[in-house]
């Protein structure tokens, strides 16, 4: 990011009167951001042209708030490329060479601490079809034919899971006195699983406490 880049975001920022917005000049493997301090990361074909992915997730992960989301739209590989294309610079500033395989985002995403994590593909590419043979010139019309199907564009999607592990005890209740010790002993909240007779004296209730740890 250039100083010409924020100057102009700027820029267009007063022309708009946008005043809940503000741009920040960072890198994203160093967010100038505190801990846990973003609901939602979002960014459109950033990631893969980073050096070092694993420093950049897991400043994802640093800087989001438990219970935040992280949802990027970034290119994909569904396998390697060649050895020449991963060499290429001009590959590299096209979105290609630096992208990661599927696996390998998983794998750097769950590194970082994220779990439940979405990737959604939304576009194979067909080079023999584009102009891709000004991002990759270093192959031939049969190689780059080869590499159809291995380049993507996908949505990785996912919440930061809360740092509270919740424990939960099962317990049988008898009646409303019941439930209201439970209340005053387990320090809440009370999640009531089942309740067959709520509100009914001396009727068998089933309920689980929950605390956070
Ligand atoms: C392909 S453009 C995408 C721009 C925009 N998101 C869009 O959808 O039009 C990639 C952008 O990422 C920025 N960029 C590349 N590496 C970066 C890094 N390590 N930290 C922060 N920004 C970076 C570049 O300056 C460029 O503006």
């Amino acid at each position: 990011m250039t100083d010409e880049m924020l100057a102009e975001a700027r820029n267009n920022q007063a022309r708009s009167g946008l005043t809940n917005v503000e741009f920040i000049k960072g890198h994203i493997e160093e967010i100038p951001l505190e801990d846990n301090s973003v609901d939602v990361i979002i960014s459109n074909c950033v990631i893969n042209l980073s050096g070092d992915k694993d420093e950049v997730l897991k400043e994802a992960y640093r800087v989001i708030k438990p219970g935040g989301r992280f949802a990027v739209s970034d290119i994909v590989l569904m396998k390697p490329l060649p050895e020449k294309v991963q060499k290429s610079l001009i590959a590299w500033t096209g979105c290609i060479s630096g992208a990661l395989t599927v696996e390998e985002y998983r794998e750097k995403l769950a590194a970082a601490g994220f779990t439940s994590i979405e990737v959604q593909l939304t576009r194979v590419y067909n080079f023999s079809e584009t102009d891709a043979a000004n991002i990759m010139p270093e192959l031939a019309k049969e190689e780059l034919e080869k590499v159809n199907g291995n380049v993507g564009s996908a949505f990785i999607r996912l919440i930061k899971r809360s740092h509270h592990k919740f424990y939960c005890k099962k317990v049988t209740a008898y009646g409303e006195m019941t439930f209201l010790l439970t209340y005053i002993f387990y320090g809440l909240p009370v999640l009531i699983i089942s309740a067959n007779s709520l509100g009914k004296p001396n009727c068998s209730i089933s309920m689980a406490v929950c605390s956070k740890s």
